[in-house]
């Protein structure tokens, strides 16, 4: 191997220095339609491992700024574990206590990586309906309530979500791209993502097509359809991270122009492939992400460029979609 200094490798005083400014690499193998160009923006490549630096790094920052967070503060937060990670690293770097709130479907990876970050957690029942008490939203609602000095990042309707990657991720990708974008692809919680780098790219050129993938059981698909929650939705997918049994404030449905549904398999099996035969290392959601990515690609005649995101890292769920067992057990493989 060539030995060579580059001349941007530098100190920086802190790991947060770190966050974004990802890499977007061109899917090389698993694209069969070669006048698509398919780009995957890598934010498992975060330091606590996806998308969720951002928004916590934004938000704790803004609200240290305006007085909300203040010192000595505890965090509480509900999380499908990556927002927790992030909030957790922030927590320990800055000096604050963190209680954060997951379903009990998040893997275990996810919750002990909170724990190694000195974060405390509680954890519910998935099964819990949006309005029980035992629902993980609720009990982060209920803990910051009681709570005293503490400060909640409330994700899910927290305008500053979206302003996030207004802000960060979507000049990012317009600088990489140098404006030359068609379709820009992202599953959604609480929808942060999509809406704001869907209403940065649509002010730069209306043109460009903003997709939201939907796990099969989530409320967005009929919800974006029909502007109906439909009774039916029970969010018993395994996909983590995405999807939602309730409306999140921070998702903005006019930058949507199409929801596509998918299931466990679709999302699973991609993330498989892309880490054998493109060598990125992600989770389901990635899966997901690239899944919708390549049925959109199939479908055009000219000439397009696709960019998606790829949220986190694989590490997140090696005893999950990279356990062959426990593939087996659910009948994915
Ligand atoms: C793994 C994963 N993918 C995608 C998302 C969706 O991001 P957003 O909340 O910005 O819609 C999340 C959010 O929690 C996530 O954890």
């Amino acid at each position: 191997m060539a030995t060579q200094t580059k001349s941007n490798v530098k100190i920086i005083n802190s790991i947060l220095k770190s966050i974004g400014n990802t890499p977007l690499v061109k899917l090389e193998k698993i694209v069969p339609n070669k006048h698509v160009t398919v780009l995957v923006k890598c934010e498992f490549a975060n330091p606590s491992g996806s998308v969720k630096d951002r928004i916590v790094d934004y938000i704790i920052t803004d609200a240290e700024r305006s007085g909300c967070l203040k010192p000595g503060a505890t965090i509480v937060e509900n999380t499908s574990g990556n927002t927790g990670a992030a909030i957790a690293m922030l927590a320990a770097v800055k000096g604050y206590r963190a209680i954060l709130t997951m379903p009990d479907k998040v893997s275990q990876e996810k919750q002990n990586t909170l724990r190694a970050f000195g974060a405390e957690i509680v954890v519910t029942p998935t099964t819990a309906a949006p309005d029980s008490p035992e629902h993980y939203v609720n009990v982060a609602k209920r803990i910051g309530a009681e709570t005293p000095n503490s400060f909640r990042i409330d994700q899910y309707d927290n305008p500053k979500n979206p302003e996030a990657h207004y802000l960060s991720t979507a000049p990012e990708i317009w600088q990489q791209t140098q404006g030359k974008i068609d379709i820009f692809i992202a599953s959604g919680s609480t929808g942060g993502t999509i809406s704001g780098v869907g209403r940065f790219l649509k002010e730069k050129n209306p043109a460009i097509k903003v997709i939201m993938p939907d796990p099969l059981g989530s409320i967005y698909y009929e919800y974006f359809k029909h502007e109906k929650i439909p009774t039916a939705a029970n969010c018993n997918y395994l996909v983590e991270g995405v999807g939602e049994d309730h409306i999140a404030k921070a998702l903005d449905f006019s930058v949507l122009d199409e929801v596509i549904p998918f299931t466990d398999k679709n999302a699973f099996l991609m993330a498989r492939r892309l880490v054998r035969e493109e060598g990125l290392f992600v989770g389901g959601s990635s899966g997901a992400n690239v899944w919708a990515a390549l049925l959109v690609a199939a479908k055009l005649t000219e000439p397009a460029t696709i960019v998606t995101i790829l949220p986190d890292s694989g590490s997140k769920y090696l005893s999950k979609i990279y356990n062959d067992d426990w593939m087996l057990t659910k009948q994915l493989l």
